[in-house]
């Protein structure tokens, strides 16, 4: 992994397993066009291609979708990429996240992470088009009483028009149940897996998710989260259009969709299959400038091609925080190393 950071090749691959969902989300894409199972990697085609990225030096997977636990197969696959020498991350709407599986992943070196965007009932119907808080705040209140997870365990909110107001109560929600926190922009330049929604967009107002993430910012600092902090500012910078890192989707990330194929980020079409060829030959067909000219001209802010880089700029930063501050690195390398 440290040769893909020093040559500038991707280290972690976000797998969208599956394009089928249980939820309709007006911020995404994905779920109107779901994916047929039959259509999906199989065990067999996902272990052939994780060894070759494996052999490539990447080391991170993120397993989303669509919801990833709509995959019957999805403990094996966690656990295939567990003996592959992966480091998983689950990302996930909740709403199958019951006690039993929940129980089982928890005995996992898996990361967990719940997107959980409001309390309130009226607001969460609006962002995830279903009917569902009450169950998913029963499924995390059960996740919660899980002792000894081997994972790092995380409540994600994507923030929008809807629920700027909800960041602190949400991050205190997390805590008091025993997760981290993160939050993202809600993302809409370019509707290719996201979406857009009138309700959610936040171009006529932009000052009050820039306040919000201001909060979060100033909150992480107090709590000694440097990485939550730079990635906050950072957001910050992206919602004010001033000048934002640029984005490394390709270079420190790449997705892999439920067919095999890849592509530099969730906004790009995919094409070059690894059921066909290696990933040394597919990131070949890839073009960074293409990369380049949309994070200059229409940039978004995913976690998945931001944050790796993010982190990796402000090294001094971090390190200097990590000589005060010990263990709650020490947190973090266990989890993610
Ligand atoms: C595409 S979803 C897939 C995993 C799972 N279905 C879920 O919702 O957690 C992964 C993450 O992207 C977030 N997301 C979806 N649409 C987005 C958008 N337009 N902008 C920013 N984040 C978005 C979701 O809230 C979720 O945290
Ligand atoms: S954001 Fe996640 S839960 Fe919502 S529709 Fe998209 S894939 Fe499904
Ligand atoms: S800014 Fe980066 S992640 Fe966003 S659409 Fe452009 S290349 Fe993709």
């Amino acid at each position: 992994m440290i040769k893909n950071i020093l040559l500038g090749r991707p280290f972690l691959v976000v797998f969208n397993l599956t394009r089928r969902c249980n939820s309709i989300c007006p911020m995404c894409s994905i779920w109107k066009t779901p994916s047929k199972p039959k259509d999906e990697l199989t065990l067999e085609e996902i272990e052939n291609i994780f060894k070759d990225l494996k052999s490539y030096g990447i080391k991170h997977v993120f397993l989303q979708g669509g919801d990833p636990l709509l995959r019957k197969d999805i403990l094996q696959i966690i656990e295939l990429l567990i003996d592959l020498g992966f480091n998983p991350t689950l990302i996930t709407n909740g709403l199958l996240l019951d006690e039993k599986i929940a129980n089982k992943i928890a005995e996992l070196k898996c990361n967990v992470s719940i997107s959980l965007d409001s309390l309130d009932e009226k607001k969460y119907k609006k962002i995830r088009g279903v009917d569902k808080l009450p169950h998913l705040l029963n499924n995390i209140q059960k996740c919660s009483k899980i002792k000894d997870k081997k994972g790092m365990w995380h409540i994600t909110s994507t923030i929008s028009k809807i629920n700027y107001d909800e960041v602190m109560d949400l991050f205190y929600f997390a805590r008091k149940n025993g997760f981290k926190f993160n939050a993202y922009p809600y993302n809409y330049s370019h509707c290719h897996s996201s979406a857009y929604d009138e309700e959610m967009s936040y171009d006529d107002n932009p000052t009050i998710i820039i306040d919000a993430f201001k909060k979060l910012s100033q909150l992480s600092q107090k709590e000694g989260l440097i990485f939550d902090k730079l990635i906050y500012d950072e957001s910050i910078k992206y919602i004010e259009g001033n000048y934002c890192a640029p984005c490394d989707a390709m270079k420190r990330s790449i997705i892999l969709t439920e067919k095999g194929e890849i592509a530099p980020c969730l906004e790009f079409n995919p094409s070059a299959n690894l059921k066909e060829m290696g990933i040394k030959q597919a990131l070949k067909q890839l073009d960074y400038s293409k990369v380049k000219k949309c994070y200059i001209e229409t940039p978004c802010f995913y976690g998945c091609t931001r944050g790796s880089g993010i982190i990796i700029r402000t090294i001094p930063e971090i390190f200097l925080f990590t000589l005060k501050n010990p263990r709650t690195i020490t947190s973090y390398i266990r989890a993610y190393s």
